[in-house]
């Protein structure tokens, strides 16, 4: 049987890999047919909690909203985002791993960094725990304004440096996070696994979007977000309809009441 991790890697060239973050079952499960992978990111810290950074998010966060997306897949690979502070060293790293994988279920799990955390993937892999890299904008390390990575040759070279150990870690696949298009494009041809895009162009092998974002929940101004509905607007409807019907007595109807 193909696992659902060679799955997402015999896509590669094949078809784009369809990526949004999930931090409830409800949405988890609006979403799973329609993508193949699904991560609870630790973008929630700053998307529900008002966080100023995602270094505020805890293990115990990230393991609650999985527990709960969890109950929403049944088609995707569920990656969960390891936080800040949680894999500072190989030992540590392994343990609070273990911990995700055994408690929330998931398929795989998302560290940020390279060349300085290789020596943790691989402790990783080496432990059957799956893992997801991620290079270029580090938001839990990247402090002050966002910037796209990959202008001076010096990064350019870092970047190409991290992804080539992280595939020979034995990762499955790399978020690459507002990577120029010229270097996402270089990456993407010269490694063997995915690499998953947000604002690094579709010279990636797949993309990846904060569903909030997508849903129009946010106000966010990265220049890779695109809002596909206005919910926020949906529902501030709906509400306004629920407060007119509710004061003019015309719900709930006989229909509604026991
Ligand atoms: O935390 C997150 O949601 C992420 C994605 C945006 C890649 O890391």
């Amino acid at each position: 049987m193909v696992s659902k991790i060679n799955k997402i890697i015999s896509k590669k060239n094949n078809s784009k890999i369809v990526c949004l973050t999930a931090y409830s079952k409800n949405i988890a499960q609006a979403i799973d047919k329609h993508t193949d992978i699904i991560l609870v990111g630790d973008s929630l810290g700053s998307t529900l909690y008002n966080f100023k950074s995602t270094r505020s998010v805890t293990l115990e966060m990230m393991i609650k909203h999985s527990q709960s997306v969890r109950q929403g897949i049944s088609n995707s690979l569920m990656v969960v985002d390891m936080p800040y502070n949680t894999y500072n060293n190989t030992s540590q790293a392994l343990k609070n791993c273990k911990k995700i994988m055994k408690l929330t279920k998931c398929d795989a799990i998302k560290i940020e960094g390279g060349q300085k955390i290789i020596k943790i993937i691989e402790k990783l892999i080496k432990n059957n725990i799956p893992v997801m890299g991620h290079v270029g904008i580090l938001p839990q390390t990247t402090r002050g304004k966002f910037k796209s990575k990959g202008k001076s040759t010096k990064q350019r070279n870092q970047i190409i440096r991290d992804c080539k150990l992280i595939e020979n870690a034995g990762a499955f696949s790399i978020v690459l996070e507002c990577v120029q298009r010229k270097l996402a494009k270089e990456i993407s041809n010269s490694i063997k696994i995915p690499t998953i895009g947000i604002g690094s162009s579709n010279n990636c092998d797949g993309q990846i979007l904060v569903t909030d974002d997508v849903l129009g929940f946010t106000d966010s101004k990265m220049k890779f977000v695109k809002k596909f509905i206005d919910l926020k607007k949906s529902i501030t409807n709906a509400a306004k309809k629920f407060n007119k019907e509710v004061k003019s007595k015309k719900f709930p109807t006989k229909k509604h009441s026991y």
